[in-house]
């Protein structure tokens, strides 16, 4: 049954062909002393999904050379850039930069070349380890069925504004489970905190990792990195929500499950529309946390909201369902305590 769903999701020869060649265009021209430049993210692991035309490239800057001086590489990379290309800044940890060759746009990283997680300066220094580890394991297929599966029900991505499942998460969920159906199976029964060590490399997770990369529902150790959690940032709304769909598809598999869902607002929810010029991630990561205040509001205030979620799509808005929409005309206000 998944096979059909499968095929729309390979990428073909031509496909592959074309980014390759764009991909070419950009690696003959860009030259940076002390630095490789090699393609990353899911292009080079083969687990990218048909008809998406982002591709990563990593420069990676010689350890030796730059490991005591890495906040220099972006601006090396950003002078190698100058000289043939037109491109646009984005600020991440370190500065990056994007280049649309034809229909296909490039992420390009300054990364420091490693051999160990240990000597990440950058969390984006471990990128191509984790490639490495993605395609020993040859699971490309059931990866792209999780992250159709994940895209369909909108918590596919790390993004601030989605605070889903990272490409590389599902990634290590696949693998560890050993295939996507295995991984549905398992996820369906997903109760309160989950912890997943898939390389086996701490004793205890949670007194292991940095308190602050334990806060999420789900906490799943990098088999390449022990100090991270790879969904860090999946929040309890989108851990919930896909716990809920992979139960859905094992009472009844359909390949109407990997079709996007239209958002569905429930009946009496309050609604607000927000006006946004332009839908970039840097939208989304501001209105994110303005939702995120608008509800710790509403819950300073008095009401029980029950359910709520930020949609950013073509239009941006969030909604609220409460217990009781209007508050009780007294309350009880416990205290003061007695010290
Ligand atoms: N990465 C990471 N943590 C993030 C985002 C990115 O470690 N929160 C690293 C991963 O190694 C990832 C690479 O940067 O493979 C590229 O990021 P991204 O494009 O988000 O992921 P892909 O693996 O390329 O998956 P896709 O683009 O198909 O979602
Ligand atoms: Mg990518």
């Amino acid at each position: 049954m998944f096979q059909d769903v499968l095929q729309q999701l390979i990428p073909s020869k031509e496909d592959i062909l074309h980014i390759q060649s764009c991909a070419d265009k950009i690696v003959s021209k860009l030259k940076v002393k002390d630095a490789k430049v090699v393609v990353g993210g899911s292009f080079a692991k083969d687990t990218w999904l048909k008809g998406k035309k982002e591709v990563d490239l990593f420069v990676a800057f010689d350890y030796k050379k730059y490991a005591d001086k890495s906040e220099v590489i972006s601006n090396l990379l950003k002078k190698a850039l100058e000289k043939n290309f037109k491109f646009e800044t984005l600020h991440g940890s370190r500065d990056y930069y994007r280049v649309l060759i034809g229909d296909v746009t490039f992420e390009i990283v300054p990364i420091l070349e490693i051999k160990k997680a240990e000597q990440a300066k950058n969390i984006t220094d471990v990128s191509p380890l984790h490639t490495k580890w993605v395609k020993k394991h040859k699971k490309q297929n059931e990866i792209r069925l999780a992250k159709a599966f994940a895209y369909a029900h909108h918590v596919y991505g790390a993004e601030t504004h989605v605070k889903g499942f990272s490409g590389y998460a599902l990634e290590v969920l696949v693998i560890y489970y050993g295939s996507f159906l295995s991984f549905f199976r398992n996820a369906a029964k997903w109760k309160g905190k989950t912890v997943l060590d898939p390389g086996r490399l701490l004793k205890n997770p949670l007194m292991e990792l940095n308190a602050s990369k334990t806060q999420s529902p789900l906490v799943v150790v990098d088999p390449v990195d022990k100090t991270r959690n790879v969904t860090a940032v999946l929040s309890g709304e989108n851990y919930k929500r896909f716990i809920f769909v992979c139960k859905k598809l094992l009472k009844k598999p359909s390949a109407k499950l990997f079709e996007v869902e239209k958002e569905k607002i429930p009946k009496g929810a309050l609604i607000v529309q927000v006006s946004m010029k332009g839908k970039t991630d840097a939208v989304g990561g501001k209105l994110s946390s303005l939702f995120s205040k608008v509800k710790r509001h509403l819950i300073l205030e008095g009401f029980a909201v029950k359910n709520s979620r930020f949609v950013f799509e073509e239009k941006a808005l969030f909604w609220f369902t409460f217990k009781e929409k209007v508050l009780p005309a007294t309350i009880v206000v416990k205290g003061p305590p007695v010290s």
